[in-house]
């Protein structure tokens, strides 16, 4: 098989090392990639929500499968394009993506078929926002911009002006674009947070082994939010029975809930959840892997990945039997310095071999660039550094060490991956 993979970061990077293990798969690009993909895949310039350029490569190069990975061209109709030009594709339609790309519309969904998640009110007037905030008057409060804003468009305000600050911000400033012509004001839910990643083919839905994400700038979980910077798997949080209530009371009824509005989500499922003192509840959805929770999801599963990919095209995932590995995976993100807010790019990488490699670990790439032979960092996210273990403590161990070996001018990676709730 000849597959395209649309996207340039670690996740995808983690995807490509997957899907070269399987025997069924001949060649693969990646469009656009980056310097370590090079090293797995041909990376052709292209960008990932330029779909005519995509479908031309596709049909030019007879590509027999094009995994979109990323939300932003899930949401534009990749798939819908691709699967219109007879192109097969993974990934969910623009119909279904929506589960991602507008909040309002998942709180809406998740109201209306009574699946766990925060109290909420939805507004389009900024004034009407910020009166029902000061009404409710109760902190922290949670404010998320309805569309996509890379993983920043979420504020917890811990005070009246802040929340004014917020509203003002997304409303008026318009700091995400048009992500942000409504709002959502939500109830502030504490416990762990748990992220399952699934498979379905809009039939059946087969959860991956549970990740944490470290989803804050620095340790302690201090900092901004980005859009990850570790991850671990599994999640300890994440015990069987607080899996088998996800089963019942959000998992199926999200798959039957997107049947019944007649928008079939086939592809990757993530649920972010929050497991609170009232039972687990979604504190947000996503259309497709996450990155770095991929990093450390894919590396333990022991099915051919192809083979699931054309189970779920074809919807008949419930015949196929996914195994994984009994093992613990770690990832550490080493950022670029001043990373989510702006930072410089293109210093040298040392520290790796000439594959983007290092001993003990599995390097995926995410915003680095190869020249001459040299790579340099070229993204906030330069590096996931991933490493598996018989325990989660043998993972991080092995990560960290292999982090310590890399360098490059400004890095800057969590100390405590893994070690914090
Ligand atoms: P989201 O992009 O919706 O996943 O939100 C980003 C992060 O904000 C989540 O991972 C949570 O840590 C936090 N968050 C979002 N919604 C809530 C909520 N209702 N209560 C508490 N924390 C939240
Ligand atoms: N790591 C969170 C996400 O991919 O949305």
């Amino acid at each position: 098989m000849r597959i395209m993979v649309i996207g340039g970061g670690g996740r995808e990077h983690t995807i490509i090392r997957k899907l070269k293990e399987s025997p069924k798969v001949d060649k693969i690009y990646a469009a656009p990639g980056n310097g370590g993909i090079a090293k797995d895949a041909e990376c052709v310039d292209i960008g990932v929500m330029d779909k005519a350029a995509v479908i031309e490569f596709a049909k030019e190069n007879v590509v027999d499968l094009v995994f979109v990975a990323p939300d932003d061209p899930l949401a534009a109709g990749m798939v819908d394009a691709l699967n219109a030009n007879g192109i097969r594709a993974f990934g969910p339609r623009a119909e279904a993506a929506i589960i991602e790309s507008s909040k309002v519309f998942s709180k809406n969904l998740m109201k209306k078929y009574h699946i766990p998640t925060a109290a909420y009110e939805v507004f389009d007037d900024p004034a009407e926002a910020i009166a029902y905030i000061e009404e409710r008057n109760q902190y922290p409060v949670v404010i998320k911009a309805d569309g996509l804003a890379l993983g920043k468009g979420v504020i917890i305000a811990q005070t009246q002006k802040e929340a004014r600050d917020a509203v003002k911000e997304i409303m008026e400033d318009k700091k995400f674009g048009d992500s942000g012509n409504h709002v959502v004001v939500e109830e502030f839910l504490t416990g762990p947070e748990v992220s399952v990643l699934a498979f379905t083919d809009g039939i059946s839905l087969v959860p991956m082994v549970s990740s944490k994400d470290h989803k804050r700038a620095y340790d302690n979980d201090e900092g901004l939010n980005t859009g990850g910077m570790g991850t671990i798997s599994p999640n300890p949080y994440y015990t069987p029975e607080v899996a088998e209530i996800c089963r019942k009371t959000i998992f199926e009824p999200t798959v039957a809930a997107m049947n019944s509005e007649n928008r079939p989500f086939k592809g990757c499922l993530y649920f972010g959840l929050m497991i609170t003192p009232d039972g687990p509840k979604v504190i947000e959805y996503n259309a497709r892997f996450g990155d770095p929770e991929a990093q450390v999801v894919l590396p333990r599963l022991k099915t051919d990945l192809v083979d699931i990919i054309e189970a779920v095209i074809d919807e008949r995932l419930s015949q196929l039997n996914i195994e994984w590995s009994d093992t613990a995976t770690a990832c550490v993100v080493m950022a670029s310095g001043g990373y989510p807010q702006s930072y410089q790019k293109g210093f040298e990488i040392s520290g790796l071999d000439e594959n983007g490699q290092i001993e003990g670990a599995e390097v995926f790439h995410a915003g680095t660039k190869l020249e001459n032979g040299k790579f340099y960092t070229n993204g906030g996210r330069v590096l996931g550094v991933t490493a598996e273990g018989k325990t989660l403590e043998e993972a991080l161990d092995k990560a960290y060490s292999a982090v310590r070996k890399i360098s490059f001018e400004g890095a800057h990676y969590r100390t405590d991956i893994g070690k914090i709730k």
